[in-house]
């Protein structure tokens, strides 16, 4: 790990850290009541890796970080599924198509793909939480035969609460992955399990001794899914994506410290046995 002398040493060295690209939005899905996907052009194509995340900024209000949701092998265009949370969100919602925004990353440490592979990996999200988790399941969908089975647990607070429906329906009928579906509160429509969604983690269907484990979603959930997920898998085979306040992205502000961990730098992907002992991990 890079001490922050040496940090601050690289910042100066380089341009100006903070500079944005200019990003087209180029379409908007509505997913949910509170969340749409953002297809973003960048003027230059930004690679990423999955599970990274870059700084989104609305030109002289702020800018907020959100993980990519589309493949990192499309590079012309990246998408970004928001949930309106506040005031950067909350105008990010009121930007049509063909306005410009501002992109600068991506930073972190994004999902390990490599120690993924050959094993069986169980992928649990929560709302807006498979934002990260699609990213993910494109680049494993991509290469199946690379992994073991797949499994996608995914809960929201009702039927219209789910996003990426017609995902959902592709990922349904897909042999490769075994989906299973839950609401906290279902409709007269919905005839799938109603419940949070740790109810569908009695019984894993994957390999769990050999397999993982990812889970994102909001912290209350990720906190009752890890300690679940505890009584099959080893805390070093659960891998988290953590949300902590951030500023710079980059390891220099300190604003998104958890422990001994900047998330931006670290992060936002640990294991759960790197954070479990944090008291604060939570809040
Ligand atoms: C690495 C990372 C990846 C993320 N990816 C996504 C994503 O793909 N999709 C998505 O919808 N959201 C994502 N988020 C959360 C998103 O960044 C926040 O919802 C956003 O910053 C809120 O900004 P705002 O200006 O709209 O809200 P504000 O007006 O700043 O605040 C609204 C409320 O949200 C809290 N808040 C602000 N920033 C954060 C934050 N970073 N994490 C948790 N709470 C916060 C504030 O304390 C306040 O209570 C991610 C966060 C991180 C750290
Ligand atoms: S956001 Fe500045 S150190 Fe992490």
């Amino acid at each position: 790990m890079k001490a922050r002398a040496e940090i601050k040493e690289d910042l100066e060295a380089a341009d100006n850290p903070y500079s944005s690209i200019p990003a087209v939005i180029t379409d908007i899905q509505d997913e949910s009541p509170n969340i749409k996907t953002f297809e973003l052009e960048p003027e230059e194509p930004l690679k990423f890796s999955t599970g990274e995340f870059v700084q989104l900024s609305v030109p002289g209000l702020g800018e907020a970080p959100f993980t990519p949701s589309s493949s990192p092998n499309v590079e012309e265009k990246l998408e970004i599924t928001i949930m309106e949370a506040g005031e950067v969100t909350g105008v990010l919602h009121e930007t049509p198509p063909g306005e410009t925004l501002g992109i600068r990353g991506p930073y972190g440490r994004g999902y390990p793909l490599e120690e993924m592979k050959e094993r069986d990996i169980l992928v649990v999200g929560g709302g807006v939480g498979l934002a990260p988790l699609r990213s993910l399941l494109y680049m494993l969908m991509d290469k199946p035969e690379d992994f073991g089975k797949m499994s996608l647990k995914y809960g929201a607070r009702t039927p219209e609460h789910l996003i990426y429906k017609d995902q959902l329906d592709k990922w349904d009928d897909s042999s490769v992955l075994d989906l299973e579906l839950t609401v906290d509160e279902g409709d007269e429509d919905w005839e799938g399990n109603v419940g949070v969604v740790t109810t569908l983690l009695e019984e894993p269907d994957v390999d769990t001794e050999e397999g993982l484990a990812v889970v994102c979603g909001p912290p209350v959930m990720m906190k009752f899914t890890a300690q679940k997920l505890m009584d099959f898998f080893d805390p070093e085979d659960v891998y988290l994506s953590l949300e902590k306040n951030m500023s710079c992205g980059f390891g220099m502000c300190g604003h998104c410290q958890l422990g001994k961990y900047y998330v931006c730098k670290d992060g936002p992907v640990f294991t759960y046995d790197q954070v479990k002992d944090i008291p604060d991990l939570w809040e």
